[in-house]
């Protein structure tokens, strides 16, 4: 099938991939001229294990190219897939809709055949239906452009897998026709086995926040109780352990931590909440501002205790902050809790040093005051302490007794819970986890 991709992005990128991967003649397009040169030369833009192979796979196919034309994807494509961005707004909670109407408008103006557009970018309730509308008032004709939603729930870090193999398809659509080209454009993961839930177009938009939500309440649930253990004594990790053999609970983001950040939840779940106000359902999901509090209040709880690690104050203080993604395996900074406290603490007078193995150059961009390191030990030189901020592999495996005679302490924090207490405590140091019991 004749496929466009709309924003390439995080989403885009990969989707647009995929869909080349999934045997269709594909196009990305994107407003940023840069992105696209670097997509046709085969680079992607950003960190995304195994993306790069298939990305070239489909250009040496022929399959898949990259353009910034609206007119060249309108009369090249039959099914145009909207993966653009939907931030947060500058000034308030809700999403910034701008770059999804943007793409819209600039697809439905040049339109001139039939064709089904598709939704893919995490939206406020009732989205679909003004679109709907508003491709029905722009394309030329008013007719024969049809409006469907597909939401997208790919990990950043399994983005491959996750497209090629999903573990759900959700089509909002508003007759069979879409449902048919939709089952089409899909048909290999379909015959993988993977479910179909077809359903209305306002349900479908809604899955995604109401998944989002549901992940990140989970998340908090865990920190909330995380905040209980570290006044009585109790330890987080073997009460989530205990809890996640309760099938009807499960392990899964059931770990403690310094909480979730990324271009995702934190600003799915304040849209949510500033859509619901808008609807008059504020209550219905009033639940998710103490979800967001718990979670901030972790970025606090980890800054605290690095100030009484350090007997008060961080002033002068050399601290060595491992990781600045978001979460592993990703180079994406987008509110990224390790940053924002590695920034709280720069600010209170420490010198801070960061390394990350992916994130270096979006994390520099972003806060360009903290010092950037060459490697772990190479951040950990004269450290009066270390804060473990994101659970990369290459942090977890390394040997504590690598880093004898390279800090100025032998003091660790670790705000992923992912590191080995016994290693640490046996090599000489004094390893701390949130909410786990200090020995
Ligand atoms: N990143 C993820 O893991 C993920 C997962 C599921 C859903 N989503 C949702 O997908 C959407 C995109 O997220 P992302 O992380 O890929 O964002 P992103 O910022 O990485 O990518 C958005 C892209 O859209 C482009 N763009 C902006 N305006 C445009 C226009 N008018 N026409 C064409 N291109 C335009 C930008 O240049 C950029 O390349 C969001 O709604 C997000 O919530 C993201």
């Amino acid at each position: 099938m004749r496929v466009s991709v709309i924003g390439t992005g995080y989403l885009g990128a990969t989707h647009a991939a995929g869909m080349a991967e999934m045997g269709h003649d594909v196009i990305g397009l994107d407003v940023d001229p840069g992105k696209v040169a670097q997509l046709s030369a085969g680079q992607i833009p950003f960190f995304e294990p195994g993306l790069a192979a298939v990305l070239r796979r489909g250009l040496a196919s022929g399959r898949l190219r990259f353009t910034t034309s609206y007119a060249d994807v309108a009369a090249n494509a039959d099914v145009h897939f909207i993966c653009v961005g939907t931030p947060q707004q500058a000034d308030n909670d809700s999403a910034d809709m701008r770059f999804v109407d943007a793409a819209v408008t600039s697809l439905a103006t040049e339109l001139a055949a039939p064709c089904l557009v598709v939704g893919k970018s995490t939206v406020p309730a009732g989205t679909a239906a003004r679109l709907a509308a508003l491709l029905e008032n722009t394309a030329p004709a008013g007719e024969g452009a049809d409006l469907a939603w597909n939401p997208e729930f790919l990990r950043e870090g399994h983005a491959v897998q996750d497209t090629v193999r999903p573990d759900r398809l959700v089509f909002g659509v508003t007759n069979q026709g879409a449902d048919r080209q939709l089952r089409e454009v899909y048909a290999s993961v379909i015959e993988g086995g993977c479910p179909v839930i077809s359903t209305d177009l306002a349900t479908a938009e809604l899955v995604k926040v109401a998944a989002n939500s549901f992940l990140a309440t989970k998340i908090s649930f865990i920190n909330a109780m995380a905040e209980v253990c570290e006044v009585t004594g109790a330890d987080v990790a073997t009460l989530a352990e205990a809890l996640g053999h309760d099938d009807r609970i499960g392990p899964r983001f059931l770990k403690s931590g310094l909480g979730f950040g990324g271009g995702c939840l934190p600003k799915d779940i304040r849209g949510f909440m500033a859509r619901a106000e808008e609807l008059g359902v504020e209550q219905a999901v009033s639940f998710l501002r103490e979800v967001d509090a718990i979670n901030l209040r972790r970025r606090a709880r980890m800054i605290d205790l690095a100030v009484a690690e350090l007997d008060g104050s961080v002033d002068g203080k050399r601290i060595a902050v491992w990781g600045a993604a978001f979460k592993p395996d990703s180079d994406d900074v987008r509110d990224s809790p390790a940053l924002d406290v590695a920034s709280a603490l720069q600010s209170r007078g420490a010198d801070v040093g960061v390394y990350d193995p992916k994130a270096m150059d979006n994390a520099r961009k972003k806060y360009p005051e903290l010092d950037y390191c060459r490697s772990a030990i190479d951040a950990a030189h004269d450290a009066d302490l270390i804060l473990h901020l994101t659970e990369w592999e290459e942090f977890r495996k390394l040997d504590p007794t690598t880093l004898d005679g390279i800090t100025r302490a032998k003091r660790i924090l670790d705000g992923r819970g992912a590191l080995d207490p016994a290693a640490w405590r046996a090599a000489g140091w004094t390893y701390r986890a949130l909410g786990r019991p200090s020995i």
